[in-house]
């Protein structure tokens, strides 16, 4: 038996943040980061909260790590919430999830019945609906994705114009997260005709409105189908699982701090090839992943009259993506430290194949791989 839950309800489109007026007489922590907050996006949002006392806390920093989640619990006791809001990218969502798991814990307070809202201000990790959150321990430079159904947002608000003062680098990065989670949980080991539904929409709306959002970040329909992908990837892999894309950019992003997005970006085509096996055949046919790639380079519209082909095209249609929103193909070009990353390979192919996302890969993953694909990024 597989479960396809939807609990988490979305409001989407312009205007969805006017959801908020509905929250009566509460004591309401928003949760953000100091930049959000110089931006006035919390005050925006506290606008329409026209009946609640309102706080704010915005220490969270980007891969938020142990200690933002502790500064967020005191500020949570210091204004005895009742509702959370969390507004801001995959980072604050992810803080404000562990706060309010956290609060449950040492103040002793009922959280599950307590309202939470997630108003992401970024297109990319669909946290406003998983069960998900990615705390960091900066002194062992882990990720550890976080996973309870307690975490899951019971309001999501997509409104377009909060991403729009996204920088372009900030929405490549991000719309390339929904790009991987999509394409994993697409042949992951738990996939389903309902998360396939929603995989084969997000790819198409990514490779469709990405660019567009790039280059032009008013171009509030590019926006808001980049929002609305963000969220159905999110359901996606809530349902069906990652794979080793995401398990090896949680552990190079949390030793080298590159951006999540990005790193699963810089990935991507290395691991479709990877999951595609093309070297093998198994009784006149190429894996499931292979076969499911083809079908996903079909919905695209790319030339795909065998999977050799539909494979090859897709891989290619993901480097063109990376190359035209200024995704760099490799750990050299990123800038990074390649010497520091040779040092670290051990720790790194460790943590990649701990990590909880490489569990649900559909080709099953070994040591040789990770270094693999690992020396093909480097550069
Ligand atoms: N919970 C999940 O299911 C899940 C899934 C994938 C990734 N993640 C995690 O989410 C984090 C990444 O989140 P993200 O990609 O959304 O980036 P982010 O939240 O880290 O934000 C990146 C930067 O963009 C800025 N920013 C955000 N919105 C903006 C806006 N509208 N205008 C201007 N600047 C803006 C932020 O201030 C920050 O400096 C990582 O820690 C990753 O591991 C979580
Ligand atoms: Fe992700």
């Amino acid at each position: 038996m597989q479960e396809f839950n939807v609990s988490t309800k979305v409001y989407f489109g312009e205007g969805a943040l006017e959801r908020l007026r509905r929250v009566e007489d509460k004591r309401v922590l928003i949760v953000t980061d100091r930049f959000m907050n110089q931006l006035g996006v919390p005050e925006r949002v506290a606008s329409f909260l026209t009946r609640c006392t309102v706080s704010v806390f915005d220490g969270v920093v980007p891969d938020p790590p142990i200690e933002v989640v502790t500064a967020g619990v005191e500020a949570f006791r210091d204004c005895g919430a009742q509702a959370v809001v969390a507004v801001g990218g995959g980072s604050t969502i992810d803080a404000a999830k562990a706060i309010r798991e956290v609060a449950k814990k040492v103040l002793d307070v009922d959280t599950d019945k307590m309202e939470c809202f997630a108003v992401p201000t970024t297109s990319g990790t669909g946290s406003e609906v998983t069960d998900y959150a990615v705390i960091t321990d900066r002194e062992r430079g882990l990720k550890y994705p976080l996973s309870s159904r307690a975490l899951r947002p019971m309001v999501a608000i997509l409104d377009p114009e909060l991403t729009v003062s996204a920088p372009p680098s900030v929405t490549a990065d991000a719309g390339m997260d929904v790009l991987t989670h999509a394409l994993e949980a697409y042949v992951s080991t738990g996939y389903n005709d309902f998360s396939d539904a929603m995989c084969e929409k997000a790819v198409s709306l990514v490779f469709r409105f990405l660019p567009l959002a790039v280059a032009d970040g008013n171009d509030l329909l590019a926006r808001e189908k980049m929002h609305n992908a963000s969220c159905m990837a999110g359901l996606a892999f809530n349902s069906a699982g990652l794979g080793v894309n995401h398990g090896m950019a949680h552990a190079i992003g949390g030793k080298l701090h590159i951006a999540h997005g990005r790193i699963n970006a810089m990935l991507l085509p290395k691991v479709l090839a990877f999951n595609a096996d093309l070297a093998t055949v198994h009784k006149g046919e190429y894996c499931v992943a292979a076969r499911k790639y083809q079908r996903m380079a079909k919905v695209l519209d790319l030339p795909a009259p065998n999977v050799r082909l539909g494979v090859t095209n897709l891989i290619h249609e993901a480097e063109k993506l990376n190359r035209k929103i200024g995704i760099p193909a490799t750990l050299k070009a990123q800038g990074a430290d390649l010497d520091k990353v040779k040092e670290m390979k051990e720790e790194l192919v460790a943590a990649a194949l701990a990590d909880a996302t490489t569990a649900t890969n559909p080709r099953p993953v070994e040591a040789a791989h990770v270094e693999k694909i690992l020396a093909e990024i480097m550069g």
